[in-house]
């Protein structure tokens, strides 16, 4: 066992792409990939690590005007004017491209001609991945 696990951290380190790393690499990845994202997510989607990331945000930092739902409801959404719209709705789901949902979360509501009580997320700036997770998770609420 301890040498197998060896193996597995070789191939990680040294990026090989033999047949038996592949299967090593799978056996030690799988229990990290069993959330139902991730089953679902097409290729190119963020990594269990960036999603469960982004839902921890959102669920902290987001949920307060978002709220946990992204229907715009959350404490903190009282008294904004204008409140934080249902991320549930299709019609403006289809009329937001990708960059303008990952820009309006790294730079805030003013960088995109909108109301700056939505805030700038600096910390994410250099986090490409997670701000793709945040943005497939207000995706996620579309029709919902
Ligand atoms: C302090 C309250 C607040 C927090 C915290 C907040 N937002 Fe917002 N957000 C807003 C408001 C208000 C708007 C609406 C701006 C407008 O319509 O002018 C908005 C708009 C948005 C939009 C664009 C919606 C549209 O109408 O085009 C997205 C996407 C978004 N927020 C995502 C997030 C994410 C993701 C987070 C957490 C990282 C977050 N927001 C945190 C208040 C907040």
């Amino acid at each position: 066992m301890r040498a197998a696990y060896g193996i597995v951290i070789l191939c990680a380190v040294l990026g090989i792409a033999a047949a038996g790393c592949n299967s090593g690499d799978k056996a030690a990845s799988a229990p990290a990939a069993s959330g139902p994202a991730v089953a679902t997510a097409p290729a190119g989607a963020p990594s269990a690590q960036a999603v469960a990331e982004a839902e921890k945000i959102f669920s902290t930092r987001c949920f307060t005007c978002h709220g946990a739902d992204g229907k715009g409801d959350g404490p903190g959404s009282v008294g904004l004017t204008p409140r934080p719209r249902d991320f549930a709705d299709a019609q403006w789901q289809a009329s937001v491209s990708d960059e303008y949902i990952e820009k309006i979360i790294k730079y805030g509501g003013s960088a995109v001609g909108k109301s700056p009580m939505m805030p700038p997320n600096p910390d994410l700036v250099a986090k490409p991945e997670i701000v793709a997770a945040l943005r497939a998770h207000v995706r996620s609420f579309a029709g919902k």
